[in-house]
């Protein structure tokens, strides 16, 4: 006898590690017979899907997850990934994840909160169809249109936008790596939002894959399903392939600013003001606050709250004083702190990037956020007194790295009815506050943090609205609800669908269970069917 026998718990695990690539090995092989018999026969698709024992798996899988805790060795991983490189590889990946009973995923740029464009908590197996090699964008200066593919970044549009004319805008979001398939299927704000509405009140057109591997147009589609797909969250309605989007009108000038006020300053009393004004201010200004604990200034061993307001205004800087004269004296905004630009450079400005960066950069697509972190959202109608604010303060100080984000509302936004588009949070908003708390070590207090921001949450209960408790479908928040995998059921979704989308969430209700019945396209929180 030249060797041992294993003892017998290594060899039951060899046996079951064997048995799984076999088994993942065999959908893989089917899964690409089926792409061949329902596209391009000669197409080599066996290049373009990853399983897990290739080492390009993991850096595809992770290249575009900006949620760090989605990617964490706990959380369930996809079978394989499928990156189409054409639109017709979308409509055979459909089709063939139907007939071979394998639970489908969309991914355009990863930035879902809590990864459900790569994650499954509720199925297995599933697979991740990875939109990135579908990156078109057509620009048409004549008509100020453009044709903007799922898998492209927020970043990239604007920058086709800018070659073709530097006083063309499109208005969507501030984060310049959001990919164009997720972020305006569920409403995308930006800086042009007071002036011009959301990405979703912009577009003119798309294209669908739908339950059944068709490719549907606006017309084609009807405009009960055109409505739904403008607001009514990703991965409920089919695979979007391309926007048709209007372009807006951006002035040669335009001037940012970024003024930092600590409590010592007088933080509180300026943000309570804030509330009043910049939801009804020139529609031009977007000026939203960055709230986070630093080290006091004036004492090293102090905590205290800053306060930031940052800017964009379409316009010179000599209007935008006037502005602030009139309206905002409170803050102290003086020429020094204005810095006039072009609008192109505001995106990059507003997105993080150092001073002198140059615009190509957003070919590049490079998140400039990713961390592990878990964010929760709210909408005011009232502003928050004083004392509540003094409150928040006290629950940011215990926290190590927490951070909220207030966006104004009003002007544009408010010229919309709740049922003009799924996304109904409209006239009457003052503005939407994003909570964040973030972390980088990993698994390590994951616990500790989810459960400081749900704190966080309950405290601010009477200060945001109410009945239902508003909240943005593009800021995923499972704390809100999950479909379970019998995600048939209404009851259980209506716990987050009437937070995203108020009285909407029936319709889109009743869209869904005509175009999709046999919901092919679910996750979470998904719109469910009713049963038929
Ligand atoms: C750092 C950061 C900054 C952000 N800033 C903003 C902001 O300024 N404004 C704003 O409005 N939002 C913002 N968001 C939220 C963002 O809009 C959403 O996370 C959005 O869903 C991202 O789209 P994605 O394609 O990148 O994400 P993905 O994770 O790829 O997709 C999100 C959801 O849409 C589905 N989906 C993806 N592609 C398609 C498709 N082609 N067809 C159908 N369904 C699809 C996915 O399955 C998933 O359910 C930000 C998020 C992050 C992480
Ligand atoms: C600085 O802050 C610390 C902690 O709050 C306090 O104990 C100390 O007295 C302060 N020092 C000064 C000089 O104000
Ligand atoms: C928004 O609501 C206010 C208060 O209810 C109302 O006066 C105003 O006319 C509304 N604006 C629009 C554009 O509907
Ligand atoms: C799924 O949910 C529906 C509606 O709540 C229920 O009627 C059905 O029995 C459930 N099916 C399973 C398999 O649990």
């Amino acid at each position: 006898m030249v060797s041992q026998i294993s003892p017998l718990p290594i060899c039951i695990l060899l046996l079951s590690t064997l048995s799984l690539q076999v088994s993942s090995l065999l959908l893989q092989e089917s899964f690409v017979q089926c792409l061949n018999m329902n596209s391009d026969r000669t197409y080599p698709f066996h290049t373009t899907v990853y399983t897990p024992n290739q080492p390009s798996f993991k850096t595809i899988l992770d290249s575009l997850a900006m949620n760090l805790r989605c990617l964490a060795p706990s959380v369930p991983k996809p079978e394989f990934i499928f990156t189409p490189s054409q639109d017709s590889h979308v409509q055979a990946s459909v089709i063939c994840s139907k007939k071979l009973g394998i639970h489908l995923r969309v991914r355009s740029g990863g930035h879902d909160y809590e990864g459900l464009s790569y994650v499954s908590e509720i199925e297995t197996p599933f697979i991740v169809i990875d939109l990135i090699k579908l990156r078109g964008i057509n620009v048409d200066t004549k008509t100020n249109t453009a044709w903007v593919q799922s898998g492209a970044t927020i970043g990239e549009v604007y920058y086709k936008i800018y070659e073709k004319s530097s006083i063309l805008g499109y208005p969507a979001g501030l984060c310049t790596s959001l990919g164009v398939g997720g972020h305006i299927t569920g409403g995308a704000y930006g800086t042009l939002m007071r002036k011009y509405g959301l990405g979703v009140d912009n577009v003119l057109d798309a294209l669908i894959v739908d339950a059944n591997g068709k490719i549907l147009d606006r017309k084609a589609m009807g405009e009960e399903l055109f409505w739904a797909i403008r607001g009514g969250g990703g991965g409920s309605f089919g695979v979007l392939l391309w926007w048709k989007i209007k372009l807006v009108p951006v002035p040669p000038t335009v001037t940012v600013f970024t003024v930092t006020k600590s409590l010592e300053q007088g933080a509180t009393k300026i943000l309570h003001r804030w509330q009043e004004v910049a939801p009804f201010v020139d529609e031009n200004l977007f000026v939203r606050v960055i709230i986070q604990p630093a080290t006091s200034v004036t004492n090293k061993t102090q905590r205290t709250i800053t306060t930031s307001y940052n800017a964009v205004f379409l316009g010179e800087a000599r209007t935008l004083l006037q502005v602030m004269k009139t309206s905002f004296p409170e803050l102290g905004l003086t020429r020094k702190d204005c810095q006039e630009t072009s609008w192109i450079k505001s995106v990059l400005y507003i997105a993080g990037f150092p001073n002198d960066t140059p615009p190509e950069i957003l070919l590049k697509g490079k998140p400039t956020f990713k961390n592990f972190f878990k964010a929760k959202s709210d909408f005011v109608r009232e502003p928050i007194p004083e004392t509540g604010l003094e409150g928040l303060w006290q629950r940011l100080l215990i926290e190590d790295i927490p951070l909220m984000i207030w966006t104004p509302y009003g002007g544009k936004m408010s010229e919309f009815s709740e049922s003009d588009s799924p996304f109904p949070h409209r006239n009457g908003t003052l503005y939407k506050i994003q909570y964040l708390s973030i972390w980088q070590e990993g698994e390590k207090d994951v616990a500790k943090h989810v459960d400081w921001i749900r704190k966080l949450y309950n405290y601010m209960t009477p200060y945001v609205t109410k009945f239902p408790r508003e909240a943005y479908v593009n800021y995923r928040d499972l704390d809100l609800g999950i479909n379970s995998k019998n995600s048939t059921s209404y009851i259980e979704a209506s716990g987050w669908g009437y937070r995203y989308f108020k009285g909407n969430f029936d319709k889109l209700v009743k869209i869904k269970t005509r175009v999709d019945p046999e919901n092919v396209f679910r996750h979470e929180q998904s719109i469910p069917p009713l049963p038929i």
